[in-house]
């Protein structure tokens, strides 16, 4: 199969939806990473993104909405917390946890479980696709499973071109990092996965628990796709605290490594090297790209200087964790 990719436009969005509700796959937009779409309500189109990522099928997808009277409609128990969390943050980098109410989505999208994940996503592609195709669309992030997620349209056919049939080109996308799930099934809430929306904001609506550590070290029941090894670069990671950084990356290139450095400010070791800033909304934003890229450059092994330990960088801490896990 040929994928076509198409820049965003008006008739683009209506050729990509006619795509979506023959039952295809299209990988889109939104404002943390590209997606990759198939209707939800049909088990044979959710089927082609289990098998297009070679993702296990014990592992629940996202399902995305055009607005919130749409998410209520597939939830069996819509609380006061989901509905004030989705007020205040959609369209937003905010995925709700719910119980899922029967017979409306194709049952592999919720893996057995359930709950069901919902999101209305801040893209004007992804809201305009969603608009058009009138349908709930799954999408997870549109990259084979384990690999690093995508911020452009060529990251995208890296791993996913010939498999999709339509890939909607909006340029880089914004937060760069994915949405942060909340599950509003259980009192207090819990938070699964740290993203673009810090946990901060979610706690101004109510208790919330940092569930999301414990999956990590744990067997990954609650939010099956957090295994600790995730977002892998093919190259070996290495996360080093700033004071060994230069000690270590000269080590390895002594071995004759090719050495890629990720790092807060100006290269302090040489290239290839990416500079990916001292404020987290920056280094999160760049942050799939520049493994994108020294893994294309051919490096061995990607050196990244650690993090702040502040609250602000919890998702970016979180990413890099998963993409050094052994
Ligand atoms: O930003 C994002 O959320 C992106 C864009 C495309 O919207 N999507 C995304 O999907 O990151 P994915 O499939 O790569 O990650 C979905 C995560 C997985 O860890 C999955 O286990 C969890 O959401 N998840 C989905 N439904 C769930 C449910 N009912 N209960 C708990 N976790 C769920
Ligand atoms: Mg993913």
């Amino acid at each position: 199969m040929r994928t076509r990719v198409i820049p965003f436009s008006e008739a683009a969005v209506r050729e990509a939806a006619a795509v979506l509700r023959s039952g295809g796959l299209v990988a889109f937009p939104t404002e943390t990473v590209y997606g990759l779409g198939a209707r939800a309500d049909r088990s044979d189109a959710v089927q082609k993104i289990f098998a297009a990522k070679g993702r296990p099928p014990t592992n629940p997808l996202i399902v995305h909405v055009s607005d919130r009277s749409a998410a209520a409609d597939l939830s069996a128990d819509w609380s006061a917390s989901a509905d004030a969390l989705a007020k205040a943050f959609w369209p937003g980098p905010l995925t709700i946890v719910t119980e899922r109410k029967a017979g409306s989505l194709a049952p592999e999208v919720t893996a057995g479980k359930i709950t069901v994940g919902l999101r209305v996503p801040n893209h004007p592609a992804a809201l305009a696709l969603l608009r058009e195709a009138n349908l709930p669309v799954a999408a997870p992030s549109a990259n084979r499973s384990m690999s690093i997620s995508p911020t452009t349209a060529e990251h995208v056919l890296k791993t996913l071109s010939g498999v999709v049939d339509v890939v909607l080109d909006a340029g880089k996308t914004g937060f760069g990092i994915e949405s942060t799930i909340v599950d509003t099934s259980q009192t207090p809430m819990r938070l699964l996965r740290h993203g673009a929306l810090p946990l901060s904001e979610i706690a101004r609506f109510g208790d919330v628990v940092d569930a999301a550590k414990v999956i990590c070290v744990h067997t990954a029941a609650d939010a099956p796709g957090m295994f600790a090894k995730h977002y892998a670069p093919r190259a070996k990671a290495l996360l080093v605290a700033g004071e060994a950084l230069t000690e270590t990356v000269n080590a390895l290139r002594s071995k004759g490594k090719r050495v890629g450095v990720m790092e807060l400010g100006p290269t302090r070791c040489g290239t290839p090297h990416v500079e990916l800033g001292a404020e987290a909304d920056v280094y999160a934003s760049r942050l799939y790209a520049a493994l994108h890229q020294l893994d294309d450059e051919g490096c061995d092994v990607i050196v990244i200087e650690n993090v702040p330990n502040g609250p602000e960088w919890a998702a970016v801490r979180d990413r890099l964790m998963r993409a050094t896990a052994e």
